[in-house]
């Protein structure tokens, strides 16, 4: 049966790499065979420009109508004095919670050809291979209460609430389980235990779920260790399984030990392996519209609906082998390029990752 991606570009330098992505998708359905219609959708300030709303109910209708769902990025300058609740920023969150993806997987995976390109000591990094499974449907973002008040003095009061309950953290929990057995079968669940008391549960639920996987290694952290240890000795970690704000911040720090957050897919999740696919990298206005924008995240993050939403592993492995090629090629956008090495724009690299596909075909 036909797939149904629903592509989101958004804002800044959102379409550019979208449009690289979708031409991968492109090249599958033609050469691949692979069963696959592209609708296209507004989100963020796009969406906001047309109808005055961040996420307008046509966006949220083809994406609950959708096998997967392909964002770009949202946000930029323009919209940034906007009231919160029409925020680009806002469309994610939106997303996020109508579709109901959970759990956030953010691999953190250093190509051997970019090791040079790591803030870090080669010896570090090389080899580094750290999957964040991030909660993303609840915790501060979305507790409730929530706002700023003014107390009896006079003087305003901001105030977020952490809250889980035993199924949230159950549910992100198994998936981190589960995507350990795929690999080097190491949890390390984050928190504040020893502060907070969401977290105290988080760690007595994540500890009960082990319990169903003896054959999961699992450790437990500290959030600011956790932070130390990330930039000590990255490869120490396999899986990691935290909160939504804990895995909003080691995520970048994560994506950075790689040396380039232009490399990074994501993939988000819901119970029925419905998903939302997005490079982990922002907008970035500054550069947009100029054609320097690094759109292998983005062609990662279809890699990633290949495997996780489309149950096509082999087609998402094609893509992965593809974007090794180009990098083997020496192709290199500004954001990973060093001294001596050519210099592509967008479109060249998207191309020459079709190329590469097509290349294994023939
Ligand atoms: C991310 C981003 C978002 C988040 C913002 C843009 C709302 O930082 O996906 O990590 O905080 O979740
Ligand atoms: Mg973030």
């Amino acid at each position: 049966m036909t797939k149904k991606v629903l592509v989101l570009p958004g804002d800044g330098i959102g379409p550019e790499v979208v449009a690289e992505a979708a031409a991968v998708l492109d090249c599958l359905r033609t050469d691949y065979g692979l069963a696959v219609e592209l609708e296209y959708g507004l989100v963020g300030g796009a969406a906001y420009d047309v109808h005055g709303l961040p996420l307008p109910e046509e966006t949220v209708r083809l994406a609950h109508e959708a096998d997967a769902v392909l964002l770009g990025a949202v946000g930029g300058h323009q919209w940034e004095s906007l009231p919160i609740a029409l925020r680009p920023e806002k469309a994610l969150l939106g997303l996020r919670a109508t579709l109901g993806v959970f759990a956030n997987l953010r691999p953190a995976v250093l190509y051997p050809q970019l090791a040079s390109a790591s803030s870090l000591r080669a010896d570090v990094v090389a080899g580094l291979d750290i999957m964040i499974v991030r909660e993303l449907t609840g915790g501060i973002y979305f507790g409730e209460p929530r706002g700023v008040r003014t107390l009896a003095n006079g003087e305003r009061q901001g105030f977020n609430t952490l809250v889980y309950s035993e199924s949230e953290i159950e549910r992100v929990a198994v998936r981190a389980f589960e995507i350990a057995r795929t690999r080097a079968r190491k949890v390390c669940s984050v928190d504040k235990a020893n502060v907070l008391e969401a977290t105290e549960l988080w760690r007595e639920v994540v500890t009960r779920v082990a319990g169903r996987y003896p054959d999961v290694t699992l450790a437990h952290m500290y959030v600011d260790n956790a932070a130390m240890q990330l930039v000590r000795a990255p490869k120490q970690f396999d899986v990691i399984v935290t909160t939504n704000m804990f895995g909003d911040i080691l995520s970048d720090e994560a994506a950075m030990l790689t040396g380039s957050i232009g490399m990074l897919p994501s993939a988000s999740l819901n119970e029925t392996g419905r998903g939302l696919y997005e490079p982990i990298h922002g907008s970035a206005p500054d550069i947009a519209g100029q054609g320097v924008a690094n759109p292998l995240a983005t062609i990662l993050s279809v890699a990633m609906m290949l495997r996780y939403s489309l149950e096509e592993p082999i087609l998402a492995g094609r893509v992965e082998q593809a974007v090794g090629a180009v990098l083997d090629q020496g192709l290199r956008t500004a954001d990973i390029q060093r001294e001596g090495q050519p210099r592509v724009t967008t479109g060249e690299m998207g191309e020459a990752v079709v190329a590469a596909l097509r290349a294994r075909l023939s």
